[in-house]
């Protein structure tokens, strides 16, 4: 539950999701410089939803945060606020918050929120190892419970990410809770170059170029430089995971 198990990354290694890096770059600066916002009688966000596509960089989103924010960054996945007995989910959630108001100014970051904000009428599922509803519904009214309590005095921000923001309860995105939701979408093609320049340049001896060898077909580069346009045109619909993988994918046949 700390932002020190979270491996690093940098927001310059984020590519192709530019509106959702702003968003989040705009939520830090409005907990490190409260001033600058209270003159013109705005009031920080107290939530801010990331939903889009598995793969996009919303995990990588939080690690940037927490590497570069200069405030604690307190990192939790909603599959760890689900519990069998009831009120013990409630409990996490409460201490998470106790202790994010220890460490203020500080983001709490929820990851995969739909484990633990799954709509109430959904229902918990059947079965022996199904979660209780009751369990499942104690914990979600005890997170918008301590998002009502925060208040621009507090300087506590919440950051959560989802691939399915069509199963959370609607209460989760009323305002002063998750009241701004920035979607997070495939990249285009420039962002595909982008994300994969950023996974060959850590590749020793890798080199890029521009132009193809028109003599060969399908070819997607000249001689050892890879055209790393000519790959982006080719790989539509990939994400961000996608092509970081198809690089390592690549790097391991260079081996062989
Ligand atoms: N926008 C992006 N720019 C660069 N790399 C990306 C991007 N999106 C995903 N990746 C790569 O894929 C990996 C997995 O992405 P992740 O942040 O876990 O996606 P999500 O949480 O949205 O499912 C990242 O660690 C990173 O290496
Ligand atoms: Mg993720």
């Amino acid at each position: 539950l700390a932002s020190s198990d979270l491996p690093m990354a940098s927001f310059e290694e984020i590519q192709g999701i530019d509106d959702a890096k702003l968003e989040v770059m705009e939520l830090v600066d409005t907990l490190r410089n409260p001033e600058k916002y209270a003159i013109l009688g705005a009031r920080a966000p107290t939530g801010l939803l990331l939903e889009g596509p598995p793969g996009t960089g919303k995990t990588m989103l939080a690690r940037a945060t927490a590497a570069s924010a200069g405030v604690p960054l307190l990192y939790c996945s909603g599959s760890d606020f689900v519990e069998m007995f009831v009120g013990r989910g409630a409990a996490r959630v409460r201490k998470l918050f106790e202790r994010a108001a220890r460490l203020s100014p500080c983001i709490i970051f929820v990851d995969e929120l739909d484990a633990l904000g799954k709509s109430r009428d959904a229902g918990g599922g059947i079965g022996p190892f199904s979660r209780s509803n009751d369990e499942a519904e104690q914990t979600l009214n005890q997170l918008l419970a301590c998002m009502d309590g925060l208040d621009s005095s507090r300087r506590i921000c919440v950051l959560a990410a989802t691939n399915r923001k069509d199963v959370l309860d609607s209460a989760l995105i009323r305002p002063g809770r998750f009241d701004r939701i920035v979607k997070l979408k495939l990249p285009d093609t420039n962002g595909r170059e982008n994300i994969l320049r950023v996974h060959c340049t850590k590749l020793p001896g890798f080199q890029e170029g521009s132009g193809v060898d028109s003599n060969r077909t399908g070819s997607l580069g000249k001689g050892r430089r890879v055209d790393l346009a000519a790959i982006s045109v080719m790989t539509e619909g990939f994400s961000g995971a996608e092509l970081e993988f198809l690089v390592n994918e690549a790097a391991i046949r260079a081996v062989r």
